[in-house]
Order: structure tokens, then sequence, then C-alpha cells
């Protein structure tokens, strides 16, 4: 094979260099003074005194910045010429006890491995932003401090909660994202079609005919994989999935995204007690598991964003969960003396305003509120004896208001088919979810948290545009 012209100049020190990457965090966290690493990431300040130079380096691996020490007169020091902040490098030195306070080590740089410029419009200075501007930026704003922070523990999160599940022995699904059913039956979709907007196929009767569409009828993204989950759990016993899902509802508050996860167990031979014991236990234990994870994230969110935070976190961890019935709920309310936006009385769906008042102020605590009036439920859900109330949960946190919903789901063929019917269902589009109660339909229950919602709730962030990615929500659709 001939090389390609050039080629003897791509043995760059870069790639010559025999020492493999550490990443910040673990040489922060046990670098010995002496030892010789390499690190790699971006400049977050660069400082120069009497011929020294400074460097914060941040690699995303852990929120402090490592400092390099560019000695006066040191050969390496013509490399870093081009490098600002925003820069890309990669350098190899040897760690020495840091004089400054903060942090035990620093690295004394020998070699560059790799400096990238960055443009002088470098959009993130120094300075702090607000959490509106770096909406702007989002393919950059995660090497902020709180972006960088909420989004590590956005991926300790996810782990957590795959972690409880496994440990338990559930069986995990990934619930199609494209469906044919509507799983809330709320008709809050997003239509999936190749069909041409402009002139699709008509039939006599004049409106759209879907059959000539892609999957030779209707399709739309999911809201929930819940029904595909009980189709699971009434085959594995304890299932769940955690996925994306998708609403069409044009609310455009700080806590709805068109686009967010949603983990969704489901038990079979299980009833709202112990969906609800499950739901606090899972709660609890991720939540404890990523603060000892993050504690340095914590400290952050604690000091600029929710002063209170932690203590507010241990108390979740320590402590069980109150439970209310709706109807107790509602009368609390109406006694309330506060000055509701909604007004409130029994049958009445509970606004952000309610839950938050009862969570923050009435229980100070997380609140799970059961059995709620049947006709602002889900079809799917258990009907109670009293005719007209069913067996559903709503996990309520102070500063959030819902963050799980969840429900013992009605095992009866009869009972489920007549509600549907009731609310007006296409039950032919629902002859399978019908099927899991003929054939070996044990009583199941299951719930279904909002896993950006419960990240707001952990980091104190009031939006949930500053905890997605790349947030999807009425209006907006970048990046
Ligand atoms: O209460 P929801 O609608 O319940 C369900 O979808 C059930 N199928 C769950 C189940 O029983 N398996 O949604 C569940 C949770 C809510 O409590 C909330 O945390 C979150 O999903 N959620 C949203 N999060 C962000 N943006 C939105 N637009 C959301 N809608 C619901
Ligand atoms: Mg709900």
């Amino acid at each position: 094979m001939t090389s390609p012209p050039n080629s003897s100049k791509s043995t760059s020190p870069f790639l010559a260099s025999s020492l493999l990457r550490t990443p910040i965090q673990r040489v922060l966290a046990r670098g010995q003074a002496g030892e010789k690493v390499r690190v790699q990431g971006w400049v977050r300040t660069r400082r120069d005194s009497k011929g020294v130079t400074f460097l914060e380096l941040n690699d995303g691996s852990c929120l402090a910045h490592l400092q390099v020490v560019a000695e006066a007169g040191h050969p390496a020091l013509r490399e870093l010429a081009p490098v600002t902040t925003g820069s890309g490098v990669a350098l190899e030195g040897l760690l020495v006890q840091s004089p400054g306070a903060g942090q035990a080590v620093e690295l004394r740089l020998e070699r560059v491995l790799l400096a990238t410029p960055s443009h002088p419009e470098y959009p993130l200075q120094k300075k702090r932003h607000t959490l509106e501007y770096l909406r702007t930026i989002a393919h950059l704003r995660m090497r902020s401090n709180t972006l960088g922070a909420v989004f590590r523990v956005r991926d300790r999160l996810f782990h957590a909660i795959h972690g409880f599940f496994r440990e338990r022995g559930f069986l995990f699904l990934a619930a199609p994202i494209i469906t044919a059913s509507d799983a809330e039956g709320a008709g809050a979709m997003f239509r999936v079609t190749t069909l041409d907007v402009e002139t699709p196929p008509r039939s006599s009767s004049g409106s759209v005919d879907w059959s000539k569409d892609f999957f030779g009828k209707g399709a739309h993204l999911t809201v929930s994989g819940q029904l595909e989950g009980e189709a699971f759990a009434l085959a594995y016993h304890d299932v769940y999935t955690f996925g994306p899902t998708f609403r069409a509802e044009n609310s455009n508050t700080a806590r709805h995204a068109a686009e967010f996860w949603m983990v969704e167990p489901e038990m079979a031979f299980a009833d709202l007690a112990a969906d609800r014991a499950l739901a606090e236990a899972f709660v609890r234990e991720v939540l404890g598991q990523v603060l000892e994870q993050c504690r340095e994230d914590f400290a952050l969110f604690e000091k600029h964003w929710e002063p209170g935070l932690l203590a507010k976190l241990d108390h979740v961890v320590k402590s069980s969960f109150e439970v209310m019935d709706y109807g107790e709920a509602v009368g609390h309310l109406e006694t309330s003396g506060e000055a509701f936006q909604f007004p409130v009385s029994w049958g009445a769906d509970l606004q952000t305003e309610h839950e938050r008042w009862l969570t923050e102020k009435k229980v100070g605590r997380p609140l799970f509120v059961v059995n709620y009036p049947k006709a602002i439920k889900a079809f799917y859900m258990r009907a109670n004896d009293d005719g007209r109330t069913v067996a559903a949960m709503d996990l309520l946190v102070p500063g959030v208001g819902e963050i799980i919903g969840g429900s013992q789901r009605e095992d009866r063929e009869d009972v489920l088919r007549e509600r549907m019917r009731e609310m007006g269902l296409p039950l032919e589009d629902y002859q399978w979810y019908l099927d899991l109660r003929r054939y070996g339909g044990v009583p199941h229950a299951g719930f279904g948290m909002g896993f950006d919602r419960l990240l707001m709730y952990i980091t104190g962030m009031s939006n949930i545009r500053d905890v997605i990615p790349f947030p999807r929500v009425p209006g907006y659709v970048e990046f």
C-alpha cells in the first residue's frame, strides 16, 4: 500500500505519545506528585503572569478544573501561543503538589501534544451566563459549569435507574416509538406519515386515506410504553421500559417538553399498594445513589441554584413519603385559604399550583395522592368499588409537582371494554390490549416517571429546557 503524500507528517507527537489519557477527575482524586500524566480537554481560562502561563483545563469528567502551569522559558510555551478560552488541548506533564488552595495537585507542563485555537468570539467567556442565553448555544452549553454538572448527573441517574431495576430482576424492554395505539387515550400525539402533506390521498368522503400511508394505517409517536409493558409483564412478571416519549400538548410551561424520557415499570400480581411501595423505594434509592456519586455537582446546584437543596434531598432519601386520598387532598385545598388561580372542588383535575401547595405547604415532603375521580384519569385504570374513583396514584414533589403517574390496571375485560366504549376509543385498535385480560389477565400495576422531571427536582433547575440536552417544546426545535 502506498502512503498518501505528506503521511510522514501525520506521526504528530499527539499520535506518537506513549501515555494514555487520564481523566481530570482521576487526576484530582488520586493523582500523586511525581506522576507523569497526559490530560486532554478544553481550556476554561488562560492567564499569563511574569512569563508563566496558567491554564484551567476541563474535560467533562468532573466539575473541577485542572490547573496547568507552563514555566517561563519552557519550549512548550511557544506551542501554547494560539491557546485561548475554548481551545482544545492534549498535554503531558508532571503532577506537582499545588501551592494554591482547592486542589491537591497541578500539572507542570512538559509537552504539548495538540493545541487547537478557538475563535476569539467563543460565546462562553468566563463570566456567568444566564440559563436563557445558554439555551441559545445548546451545542456548547455543556461546557459551562452548571450545564456540565446537569448532564453528568443526567448520565448517572440514567444508569442508577437501570441498575435499580436490574438488581430487582425486572426485565427491560424497549417499547416501540412508532405506535398504532394511543396509550393515554388523550389524543396528544404526533403523526408519523410519509404522505405528501400538500396533496394527501383522499377517500370518497374527502377525508385523508391513511390506508395509503406507509404502514397501511395511521401511525403516531408513542406517548407512553405502558400498554406494551403490560403485555410483557403478563409474561415476565416484572418489567420496565425506559425511553423517549412524545406529547403534542400545546403546554408552554417550564415542566412540559414535547419529547421527554419516561421510565415505566409494570408488575404482574400487583396492586396499587405494591406499586406505591415500588415507586417510593425507586425514588429514594436512585436519588441516594446519585447524590453519593455527584457530590461536587450537587454542591454547585446548592450554591448557585437552590439553597437548601441538599437538605431537601437528604430528607427525601431518609424519610418516608406521605399518602393522601384525592378526596382528602381536595378538602385541604378547599379550606387552605389560598387564592388559587384555578378553582378546586371534588372532580377537578389538580393543577400544578394545587400539587405544589399540597407537597410544599401541606406536607412538606413527597406526597402520593391516590384514588382520583375516574373522569379525569386514563381509560386503563382499575375502577374502585365506590363507582366514582380509580386506583390511581400521582407522586407530587416540592418545586415541581407531579413526577410520577401510575395505577393498578383494569384487569376485568368486561369492565375495561365498557370503559373504553364510554370514552369513545376505537375498540378495534385495542383488541390486543383486551386480549391481555382474556388470557390470564392477572391483577397488575405500574407507573411512569418523567425522567426529566426527576432531574429538575434533584438539580434545582426550574425549567425542563435546562435538563434536556436538546429540548423540543412547542414552537421550538433547534439543533
Ligand atoms: O402521568 P402520565 O401521563 O402517565 C403515563 O403516561 C402512564 N402511561 C404511566 C404509566 O402508568 N406507565 O406521565 C407519566 C409522567 C408524569 O408524571 C410526568 O413526570 C412525565 O411523565 N410527563 C412529562 N414530562 C415532561 N414533559 C411532558 N410533556 C410530560 N408529560 C408527562
Ligand atoms: Mg399524569
